[in-house]
């Protein structure tokens, strides 16, 4: 399903979910982003304003895209979701063409899956999920909501992923381990143990040193 979108965010990262919704032949008719004046243009699209620019819009009439990022311990990405998700704007999940989404794999609204992603059979990921670039899931792996599987990540299979958690660029989850909501994982380091919720796993060499 494709149709007319509205980009939330003019940052990196909506640079990359304008490539990934253009891939897959959505029509973006502009870009909502507080910090920039309304009737300006932003990479060729037309600023619309901040977030009351969607007043008075037709819900049933177009789709928002994503475009906020989201780091450790930051929550304007799933905060500007369920806002606008009440309001009745519907968040597709998005697969880049050149990405591999099982066909029984499940993606909650909003879920994000880059160029070179892969998720394997019997995985489900919650609602305003990015699969960032390289990124892969291993069959029966969960990621709760709002989880940021940064370019490179490797979760093997069976690995539960909690609501907010993020996960570095590069880092690799071993089978059947849970991650806490709210975790962070450091790029590029292994987890090969459960994190608690609002754990960080420190970067690779510094295991036993607060970070
Ligand atoms: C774990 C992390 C939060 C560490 O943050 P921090 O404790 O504030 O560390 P700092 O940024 O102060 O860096 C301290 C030093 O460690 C290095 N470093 C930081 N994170 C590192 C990592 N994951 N692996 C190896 N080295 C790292 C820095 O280069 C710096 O080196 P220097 O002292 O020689 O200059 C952070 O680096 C990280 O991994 N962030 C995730 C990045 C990511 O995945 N981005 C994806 C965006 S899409």
């Amino acid at each position: 399903m494709t149709g007319d979108a509205i980009l939330l965010g003019a940052g990196g990262h909506a640079r990359v979910v304008r490539a990934l919704a253009e891939a897959l032949g959505w029509w973006i008719i502009g870009v909502c982003d507080p910090a920039l004046a309304a009737g300006a243009y932003w990479e060729g699209l037309l600023v619309l304003g901040g977030d009351e620019a969607l007043d008075g819009r037709n819900p049933g009439q177009m789709a928002l895209l994503n475009g906020l990022g989201k780091m450790p311990g930051q929550s304007a990405r799933h905060r500007v979701q369920q806002v606008h998700a009440a309001r009745g704007f519907a968040f597709p999940a998005l697969v880049h063409p050149a990405a591999w989404v099982a066909p029984d794999a499940r993606l909650g609204a909003g879920v994000q899956v880059m160029a070179g992603a892969v998720v394997q059979p019997g995985c489900t990921l919650g609602p305003g999920c990015i699969v960032n670039t390289r990124a892969g899931l291993d069959h029966d792996a969960t990621l709760g909501a709002d989880v940021h599987l940064a370019p490179g990540v490797t979760v093997c299979g069976g690995v539960h992923v909690g609501d907010g958690a993020f996960i570095g660029a590069g880092a690799t989850v071993i089978q059947g381990c849970r991650i806490g909501a709210g975790a962070m994982v450091a790029a590029g380091s292994v987890v090969a143990a459960d994190l608690p919720p609002g754990a960080r796993h420190p970067r690779a060499g510094h295991e036993r040193t607060a970070i």
